[in-house]
């Protein structure tokens, strides 16, 4: 058997993308990315999914090897984003007769991105396809991350396409399934992955998970990275953490300086911390931090701490970035301190008070203010910023 075939009859026929260097032109890929498609084939041969249209010669060389001159009988679209979708025009033209298999929302959706209105099969929730021996069940999944997402069940095989759902940044470097593959850098990139493309939807993916749960599942079949096996109970339970936006121990230490004042700041507050056993301390200076990599750790750590100088009257401008990204998606609570500095007037620390304020996160001391110059007279402010973290950092029971 190829490692292509998956499981007996189920193909892995998706592509990877080591090209494009940011994901939907906005978060980088120092791994490259990967888009996944299955192909079940039985009496009748299903789809699922197709990939980014730039890959089409590759992935219909995928499906040729896997089916040979077999037609295809069904593509089954479980979501409608263009890096999973594109294909379908090209994929129309190949096979003829091939039936679109999608809920009422994707319909509409291919028919609005690509034309397309003849040949489709609407499924709504519960509702099975048989393929001979195997069935493929629906389930719907809307706003993860999309109104139209859904999942598809084969209960013959245990196996669940999930659309987004579980992916990961990273292309597949040989292996697909995760035994196959050296996972190290997949779950920070799973993080990243879930905090800038879903990080929104954590209620919607708890919805999700719900019903996932009452699957029995041996194989997760996503539509990014590497096919969940071995590894399917802690995908899952990472995916429950993210969504309820449960930070693990862990500080993250996020700043804008211009000339290295507010920066030194930073850094004092950074060693008292560790010497208050606070483990592990992520520093970024928001100038040259990829902000994928703060919105990672930002979901992945219970603590954050922003500093900011006043700039133009208000937060500065990379700073200000971080935080529309975090409200955006909605974050419950972080244990959280601000500091910042001005030099003639003061703004950038009420600024960061409002911003928890508008997110109702309560900030574990008073902001720390600095005017002009960073040198002594600060040092027991950042140690008593510094004091008020480690103190609740010891009251959640995360200290060492
Ligand atoms: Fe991978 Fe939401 O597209």
């Amino acid at each position: 058997m190829r490692i292509t075939e998956i499981k007996p009859g189920i193909h892995y026929v998706g592509v990877n993308d080591r090209v494009k260097t940011r994901f939907e032109a906005l978060w980088s890929l120092p791994f490259g990315v990967s888009y996944n498609s299955y192909l079940v084939a039985d009496e009748k041969v299903a789809l699922i999914d197709t990939v980014e249209e730039g890959f089409g010669s590759r992935f219909f060389h995928n499906i040729h090897e896997a089916i040979g001159d077999r037609k295809i009988d069904y593509l089954v679209v479980n979501h409608m984003e263009p890096d999973h979708s594109s294909s379908i025009s090209a994929l129309k033209r190949l096979y003829p007769e091939i039936k679109i298999v999608g809920n009422a929302k994707t319909l509409q959706m291919i028919g609005g991105y690509y034309g397309i209105e003849a040949d489709t099969v609407e499924i709504r929730e519960g509702e099975s396809l048989s393929l001979g021996n195997r069935t493929l069940t629906f389930y719907m999944a809307p706003m993860v991350h999309w109104p139209e997402t859904m999942v598809t069940y084969c209960p013959e095989q245990k196996t669940l396409f999930t659309g987004d759902a579980f992916g990961t940044f990273g292309a597949l470097d040989g292996g697909i399934l995760d035994r196959q593959l050296e996972l190290g850098h997949f779950w920070d990139e799973m993080i990243r992955y879930y905090a800038c493309i879903v990080g929104k939807y954590g209620v919607p993916v708890q919805k999700a998970l719900q019903k996932i749960r009452t699957l029995e599942i041996e194989t997760i079949c996503s539509t990014h990275g590497p096919v969940w096996e071995e590894e399917k109970e802690r995908v899952i339970a990472l995916y429950d953490r993210l969504s309820r936006y449960q930070g693990e121990p862990g500080a993250v230490i996020a700043y804008g300086s211009m000339y290295g004042n507010t920066e030194q700041m930073a850094e004092h507050i950074a060693r008292n911390l560790a010497e208050r056993g606070v483990r592990p301390i992520r520093m970024y200076n928001l100038s040259s931090a990829d902000p994928s990599v703060v919105l990672r750790d930002v979901f992945k750590y219970d603590t954050l701490v922003v500093g900011s100088p006043t700039y133009n009257g208000d937060l500065f401008p990379e700073v200000e970035a971080l935080l529309r990204k975090i409200e955006a998606r909605g974050i419950p609570q972080r244990t959280f301190a601000a500091f910042g500095s001005f030099t003639w007037a003061s703004a950038a620390v009420k600024h960061l008070r409002e911003f928890a304020e508008k997110l109702k996160w309560t900030m574990c001391c008073e902001p720390l203010e600095m005017k002009q110059g960073f040198d002594g007279r600060y040092d027991d402010a950042c140690d008593r910023l510094a004091d008020a973290v480690a103190a609740r950092w010891s009251d959640c029971g995360t200290g060492n």
